[in-house]
């Protein structure tokens, strides 16, 4: 099968595309041939080796993917050959197939096209989890970092699924248009030097919830306008800087700071992830939520795809298909 392969620590532009063999589901696991698959900001970081697992080298990157189940390890009752299925996979997505637990696959309606199935395991499940764990509820304000990326769009949908108030902060005009589209209330520039204002001058009161894929500045200004009893969730550092901070804010304030790990659930409460992945393939069906497909890209295209998302040229979920 051809895959991409990441040979050395480093860019895009250094993955070279090569032939492997198929990889054998072991037990509880599904072969899934693959149709698409979700361009991913963790991409960068495994293959350039800043992320928080470092597989040996050489390894086939992508973590994203979607396609139909082509075989079936021992034990597997969940699933039979010609499911329609998306699934997060540690690594190994970026090839003709790939190996999946089954925890980790969610079935998918026949009407979904294939780059969206692409462009939902991670993004969506990413999002439900973290604002479930900030407990955001109908009425309060949450203020979303990287409101266009993948994970940032899933956030605003489901936020205002939940009745709350989306403050989105985002890069460009173009962006800006793709978080309104997601439902967003109010929108605030990631270019900013004074975003605590601009927070300020958009929502009457403080923020509740803070959702943050970014860290850097983005976190820095936006705590200045938390509320009391506010909590921040911290997803990511896309900005390249983790901060760092003195306690003494959250006692005075009441407030929390959370992390929260899509990947490390989906290991240690399968169930969980499960019961969202099923809750949110409902509202994949219906229509009620629906992918943000930035660009699609032909699978040899990757190294492109990639440098497009370092450049934050992308709104949504760039997809190989
Ligand atoms: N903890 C978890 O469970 C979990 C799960 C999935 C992803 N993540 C993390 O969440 C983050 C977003 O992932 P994603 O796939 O949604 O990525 P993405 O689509 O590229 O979105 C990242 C957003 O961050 C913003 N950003 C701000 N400063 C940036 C910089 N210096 N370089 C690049 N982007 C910058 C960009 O928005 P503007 O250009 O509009 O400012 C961009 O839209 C990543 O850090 C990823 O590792 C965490």
């Amino acid at each position: 099968m051809r895959a991409w392969k990441c040979m050395t620590w480093g860019g895009p532009h250094q993955l070279e595309l090569g032939n492997m063999p198929n990889p054998e589901p072991a037990d509880g696991e599904v072969e899934i041939t693959v149709k698409a698959c979700g361009v991913n900001f963790a991409d960068l970081l495994l293959i350039s080796g800043r992320y928080q697992v470092r597989p040996e080298l050489p390894f086939v990157p992508g973590i994203e993917v979607a396609g139909r189940v082509t075989s079936l390890g021992p034990g597997v009752e969940s699933f039979k050959v010609g499911d329609k299925v998306a699934a997060y996979v540690k690594h190994g997505g970026y090839a003709d197939k790939v190996v999946a637990p089954v925890a980790q696959v969610v079935a998918i309606p026949e009407s979904i096209p294939v780059a969206d199935a692409a462009a939902f395991p991670v993004s969506y499940g990413s999002a439900e989890l973290a604002l479930g764990r900030a407990q955001l509820s109908a009425g309060e304000v949450v203020l979303v970092g990287g409101a266009a990326g993948a994970v940032g769009t899933a956030c605003v949908e489901l936020a205002k699924q939940r009745g709350a108030v989306v403050v989105a902060c985002v890069g460009d005009s173009a962006k800006e248009k793709v978080a309104l589209a997601c439902g967003a209330d109010h929108i605030v520039s990631s270019r900013s030097r004074i975003l605590h204002k601009d927070i300020q001058s958009v929502v009457a009161d403080e923020i509740d919830v803070i959702i943050d894929p970014v860290g850097g500045a983005f976190f820095e200004e936006s705590l200045q306008v938390l509320n009391y009893g506010g909590r921040v969730i911290v997803l990511g550092f896309a900005s390249g800087k983790i901060p760092s901070l003195r306690l003494n804010q959250l006692l005075v304030k009441h407030q929390s700071i959370l992390g929260s790990s899509f990947g490390l659930t989906c290991v240690k409460k399968p169930e969980l992830i499960s019961s969202q992945w099923a809750r949110l393939s409902e509202l994949l069906a219906s229509g009620q939520i629906k992918p943000r497909i930035s660009h699609t890209r032909p699978f040899t295209e990757l190294p492109g795809a990639l440098q497009m998302l370092k450049d934050r040229r992308v709104a949504g979920r760039i997809v190989l298909a």
